[in-house]
């Protein structure tokens, strides 16, 4: 028999030699943890379609916002359950909309957390879609620019430090670019979720946001069959001024990041979303996978395929198992 030329076994075989050749490692600093804030006094209600992530009101913060900063992950991304919902989305650049409270309680909490914020209409419109609708309930693109305008504003003077708009609206970055740095706030970055697949991974988050528009969001999302549009996407956004470019979902769309990773020079950001989320957790619950093992693989692939950035609702628990 002949014995073979090469044995990679031989670099596998100890964990301390596993480590040493290991080509991707995930880190704390890699993490974004979003959080959930609603109106009212002393609510940390966990959200059903969710395990383990929780609705917060203000005065409940000062809990969540310790164990994050414990745990030294180094950002958040605030999503508002606004307590009015209409035409104009008016919560959203509203100086006191949930939002905007956030910011500020979390900056006098923790002013070194990098502070992003979710910026769209879905969650403040009673039809559930991500801008201004016309008179044939066609999304406007360009009002909603507007919107989006005097929302990333508003949050720039709430004291965030990164605006992420997540509508898919043509423009968009430029649009929030321009108003930021008219006001002064040109030192805000934006993180835009350049490529947003339209995809049926978002179904918990719509439940724990009340957001479910009627119809679907094919419109403006991008269609799951197309990489090339995403590329022109992320492209785009770069000439618009972006300073990070987003992926979602992140599981199913590997490929796209790893394409990104080639072709830009700005941070990738993977969206690890509500529907992959809960299907480990759930799963893991039932006693058919385990939860720490299956996560780790999950966003260490996330990053072996190039994102930078991981937003995660798992944040937590990753950057304890990190430890
Ligand atoms: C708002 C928004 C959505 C998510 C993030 N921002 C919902 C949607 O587009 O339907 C989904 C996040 C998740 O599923 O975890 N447009």
């Amino acid at each position: 028999m002949s014995f073979p030329i090469s044995r990679p076994r031989r670099l596998r075989k100890t964990h301390a030699l596993r480590e040493m050749v290991a080509e991707t490692v995930l880190s704390v600093n890699d993490l974004m943890y979003p959080i959930f804030v609603v109106h009212g006094k002393g609510i940390k209600r966990e959200i059903s379609a969710m395990p383990d992530q929780y609705h917060w009101s203000i005065d409940m913060l000062d809990e969540l916002i310790s164990s994050i900063v414990d745990k030294d992950i180094k950002s958040i991304m605030i999503f508002g359950v606004p307590s009015i919902k209409d035409d104009v989305a008016s919560e959203n650049y509203d100086e006191n909309g949930i939002v905007q409270q956030a910011i500020k309680k979390v900056k006098l909490l923790a002013p070194d957390l990098v502070v992003a914020t979710d910026i769209c209409l879905c969650g403040y419109t009673p039809h559930g879609h991500c801008g201004i609708l016309d008179c044939n309930e066609y999304v406007d693109n360009d009002d909603t620019l507007v919107i989006l305008q005097k929302t990333a504003v508003s949050h720039a003077i709430a004291g965030a430090d990164i605006v992420a708009p997540s509508s898919m609206t043509d423009g968009m970055v430029l649009a929030m670019r321009q108003a930021l740095d008219i006001a002064k706030f040109e030192t805000v970055s934006i993180m835009s979720y350049s490529v947003k697949y339209a995809s049926a991974f978002y179904g918990p988050f719509r439940d724990a946001c009340n957001s479910s528009p009627k119809g679907d969001r094919k419109a403006y999302q991008m269609d799951y069959r197309n990489k090339k549009e995403a590329i022109l996407e992320a492209m785009l956004d770069v000439e618009e001024g972006a300073d990070f470019i987003m992926v979602k979902p992140a599981l199913s769309y590997l490929d796209i990041i790893n394409e990104l990773s080639h072709k830009i020079n700005l941070p990738i950001v993977a969206y690890h979303v509500s529907g992959e989320y809960s299907m480990i957790k759930i799963a893991a619950k039932n006693g058919l996978i385990n939860e720490k093992d299956i996560t780790l693989e999950v966003l260490t692939s996330m990053k072996r395929a190039g994102a930078k950035i991981i937003l995660t609702y798992s944040a937590l628990n990753v950057a304890q198992w990190l430890r």
